[in-house]
């Protein structure tokens, strides 16, 4: 089969490494990938938010199935408008996305039934938000209601803080009009888990747990980044959580979608905080996580294609999907001084011949046949191995042999983890 993943990333590399193993792929063709993708899919130069030139490029490439990664094609409607053509494609259709698209819509959504989560106020107006605050509980939350590439979140300490937040998203417009509308929440407490799920709108089968580290220094200090390692499974998340989200979060989620005349088929991404009163939700994403995938799709022991397809077709019990009781650690690689500004173009060399251990590229390009830094997320390494101290080794051992100018990554991934681990032996 002609395969189509769409977005440009580590999590897109990761799928197209795992595709690759899939039985029926022939060709794999990304849109617009990157540098070092180029190495296991042929890149086409388009970008994953023009549907336009998306649909087109599957129609006059035989294209037989396509995977919609990133939310932006999601939630403009990539895969109705593939469908639309007669391309199945796997991945919501823009009503479901807007479960990511759309935080007032994922927060009321959960109110109405039921699904535990912080709670909230919605504002449209800067005026009241500024004179709720007057009197909100602090820490709060202000989040932007559509999307912001991962940074419409702001956890305020103070009530100025609040406020700040507020005016640059409805006064001042940071995120044009994704900040419009804001939901303001009540602050959590608690670890957090990345699930990752399969769903066809009717059954849910959760993939491996996993831990993401999104701060850019060590001990969660710096700025809020895209993220900057994962590990899995994820110790918090245990049989007894796991029963729980299912029971609360999970099955209620895909029904309260269905009832709402929004079937979700494709990846639902559940960003879960375990607080004292139980799991709730701290948001919902419509596709897979980036960087959990590098940890996730490692550990699936099944055909990642026929997962794909089954879903997409609403046969997804039909489908088996297993992962190895195994662990693994993704460390991502950065330019010195993401996630402000920082210098592109260094040449990068990478290491070979690591065991069970793969890497991602993330941001970069190929120029002159030679792979540049273009991104301040440059790539990760993720190893698998039986015991999560194993993996880390592994991915660290990768990781100091990974060379370019700048390069900079967290020493502590998964150092949280393991004192959960060490604690529970004890
Ligand atoms: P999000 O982009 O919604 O994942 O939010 C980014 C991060 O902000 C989350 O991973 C949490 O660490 C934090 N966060 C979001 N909502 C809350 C909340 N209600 N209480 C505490 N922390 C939160
Ligand atoms: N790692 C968080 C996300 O993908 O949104």
């Amino acid at each position: 089969m002609n395969i189509m993943v769409v977005g440009g990333g580590g999590r897109e590399h990761a799928i197209i490494k795992k595709l690759r193993k899939s039985k029926n792929v022939d060709k794999i063709y990304a849109l617009p990938g990157n540098g070092g993708i180029a190495a296991d899919a042929e890149c086409i130069d388009i970008g994953a938010k023009d549907i336009d030139a998306i649909v087109d490029f599957a129609k006059n490439n035989n294209i037989d199935f396509a995977v919609v990664a990133p939310d932006d094609p999601l939630v403009l409607g990539a895969v109705d408008a593939l469908e639309a053509i007669g391309i199945p494609a796997f991945g919501p259709k823009k009503n479901a996305a807007i479960i990511e698209g759309s935080k007032i819509f994922s927060k009321n959504l959960m109110k109405k039934y039921g699904i535990p989560t912080a709670a909230y106020e919605v504002f449209e107006d800067m005026n009241s938000a500024l004179a709720y605050l007057d009197n909100a509980p602090i820490p709060t939350v202000i989040k932007a209601d559509g999307l912001a590439l991962g940074k419409g979140v702001v956890i305020a300490m103070t009530r100025d803080e609040a406020k700040a937040a507020v005016r640059s998203m409805m006064e001042e417009k940071m995120f044009g009009e994704s900040g419009s509308k804001i939901v303001i929440e009540e602050f959590l407490e608690g670890p957090e888990v990345s699930v990752l799920s399969f769903t066809d709108g009717k059954i849910v089968v959760p993939m491996v747990s996993s831990m993401d580290h999104k701060r850019a220094l060590d001990g969660d200090k710096g700025l809020n980044t895209g993220g900057m390692g994962t590990i899995a499974p994820n110790p918090v998340y245990t049989k007894e959580i796991a029963d729980r989200c299912m029971n609360e979060i999970f099955l209620p989620t895909i029904k309260a979608m269905n009832e709402e005349g929004r079937e979700f088929r494709g990846c639902l991404y559940f960003g879960l905080m375990i607080t004292k009163d139980g799991p709730k939700v701290i948001e919902y994403n419509c596709r897979f996580g980036d960087p959990e995938t590098q940890v996730v799709l490692p550990l699936l022991e099944s055909d990642l294609l026929d997962i794909m397809i089954k879903t997409s077709k609403g046969e997804l019990s039909e489908s088996d999907v297993k992962f190895s009781d195994g662990a693994a650690a993704c460390v991502v690689v950065a330019s010195e001084g993401y996630p402000g500004s920082y210098d592109k173009g260094y040449e990068i060399t990478l290491p070979e011949n690591l065991s069970d251990t793969e890497i991602y590229v993330a941001g970069a390009q190929l120029k002159d046949g030679k792979l540049v830094n273009s991104g301040g997320r440059v790539l990760g390494v993720s190893s698998t191995a039986a015991t999560l101290e194993e993996a880390l080794k592994k991915a660290y051992a990768g990781a100091e042999k990974v060379c370019f100018k700048n390069a900079f990554y967290r020493r502590d991934i998964g150092a949280k983890a393991m004192k959960i681990l060490m604690e529970g032996k004890n």
